[in-house]
């Protein structure tokens, strides 16, 4: 058996797929392993560190491809262009691990059925505590949480901190976080510990009881009665009109009194929704920050430019930078690695050193997009072909209180 790790393309991505000590693991249960060269130069990684580990170090992409059973990434490859990752190095029937993106770029998905590729999507691996070690979700947006307040901090002209000099005393920064998820739980701690006022909101009311435990103060319009603003499966879903006309008014009271604002709202499946308006901008104070996390999905912010700091005509800047994890390269690659090795554990009899899935398993299930040539997902199929899907069931039994998803805001 033989897995491969190739070198990061794709612009702002300075993660690997596998680290020396991920590495030792796959020689242990039976594989080979080949890095291609540089592939963990942007995460302090050298070539000699992987040949120290065991594996061999190759020049070429067609080289470190050739022959191999896994292909592990980071990003999915890149298509086009002279430096793209050129999907017919990977051998047919190759199974290839990373992040696929397959609601953004369909038409990947549909290449690697047409390259006879098994294509397996860490994004979407399921909620549930025996696949907690495998989400790069988790791993990936609590570090994203850490970095935007650092970035944050960096970029404010003042202290976090309360000081008490012989020359007078400095205030306290104002935080506020809004989307109380992984990262928005990390970025609380994160202001919290360099000693910020911290205050959060969010649309699911579970979240009170977390941001509260992390010495935040949590602020929220009342939803409808019985409405917890999430859904079955534990993720925020869409509000009602009247809902976002309360939540804006609430929050453009609230943030004119802060100092950094650090967003990360998401909803699976759809754009980012707008929470900071062009009104709510100009009612900040100079010098403030605005951290989008969002930026990449369209952002929560309005005048966010995604990959850019800009600063607004009244001086507050909005910084919209991508791919704030793999700005932490180093320590990004090595939980992102983790969880990659956790679900190859899946796909290998470790005493037999042989390759062998249980293509009924619910994180498989939940994962393949590709298999046999033709696009597998039921998330991806026309309505008529879908079968039931597998994180369905689950969040039924979630429903029934039979679940075995852990507490939300765990992996934070
Ligand atoms: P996410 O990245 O999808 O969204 C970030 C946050 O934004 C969420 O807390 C969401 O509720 C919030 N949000 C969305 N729309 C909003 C709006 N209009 N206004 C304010 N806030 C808004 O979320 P993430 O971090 O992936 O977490 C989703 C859920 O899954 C959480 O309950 C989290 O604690 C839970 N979770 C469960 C795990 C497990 O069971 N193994 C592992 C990790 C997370």
């Amino acid at each position: 058996m033989k897995i491969a790790i190739a070198k990061e393309r794709r612009p702002h991505e300075r993660r690997v797929a596998a680290t020396p000590d991920t590495i030792k693991r796959y020689l242990q249960w039976g594989f080979d392993v080949a890095v291609e060269s540089g592939a963990g130069e942007a995460a302090s990684i050298s070539d000699a560190a992987y040949r120290e580990a065991g594996a061999t170090v190759g020049a070429t992409r067609a080289e470190v491809f050739a022959g191999a059973d896994i292909v592990l990434k980071v990003q999915r490859p890149l298509m086009q262009g002279a430096s793209g990752d050129d999907l017919s190095d990977i051998p047919d029937g190759a199974y290839l691990i990373g992040l696929h993106n397959p609601y953004g770029d369909r038409a990947g998905v549909d290449a690697y059925a047409a390259h006879n590729i098994v294509a397996f999507s860490m994004e979407m691996v399921p909620r549930i505590s025996r696949a907690q070690s495998m989400d790069v979700l988790s791993s990936q947006s609590n570090l994203t949480g850490y970095k935007a307040v650092i970035d944050a901090a960096a970029n404010y002209g003042k202290a976090m901190p309360m000081l008490m000099t012989a020359a007078g005393r400095i205030n306290p920064a104002k935080v506020f976080v809004m989307g109380a998820g992984v990262a928005g739980l990390q970025a609380i701690a994160t202001a919290r510990r360099l000693g910020a006022i911290v205050s959060a909101t969010d649309v699911r009311a579970a979240s009170k009881q977390e941001v509260e435990s992390l010495g935040a103060s949590f602020i929220m319009v009342e939803a409808d009665e019985g409405d917890t603003g999430q859904t079955a499966g534990g993720y925020a879903k869409e509000m009602s009109d009247d809902y976002k006309r309360r939540q804006a008014e609430l929050i453009a009271d609230h943030i004119k009194g802060q100092d950094i604002v650090i967003t990360t709202a998401l909803i699976p499946g759809r754009p980012a929704p707008t929470l900071v308006n062009d009104d709510m901008i100009a009612s900040m104070k100079t010098g403030s920050v605005i951290v989008d996390i969002a930026a990449e999905q369209g952002g929560n912010v309005t005048q966010t430019k995604p990959g850019e700091i800009t600063v607004t005509a009244n001086g507050v800047k909005i910084m919209g930078e991508f791919n704030l994890p793999s700005r932490l390269a180093t320590d990004a690659s090595a939980l992102y690695s983790r969880n990659l090795m956790n679900f190859v554990e899946l796909l290998v009899d470790t005493e037999a050193k042989k390759l062998d899935i249980d293509w009924d398993d619910e994180i498989i299930k939940g994962t393949c997009l590709t298999r046999d040539g033709k696009v597998v997902h039921p998330a991806l199929l026309p309505e008529e072909e879908k079968a039931p899907e597998p994180v369905a069931a689950e969040a039924a039994a979630q429903d029934s209180g039979a679940s075995e998803t852990e507490t939300p805001g765990k992996g934070a």
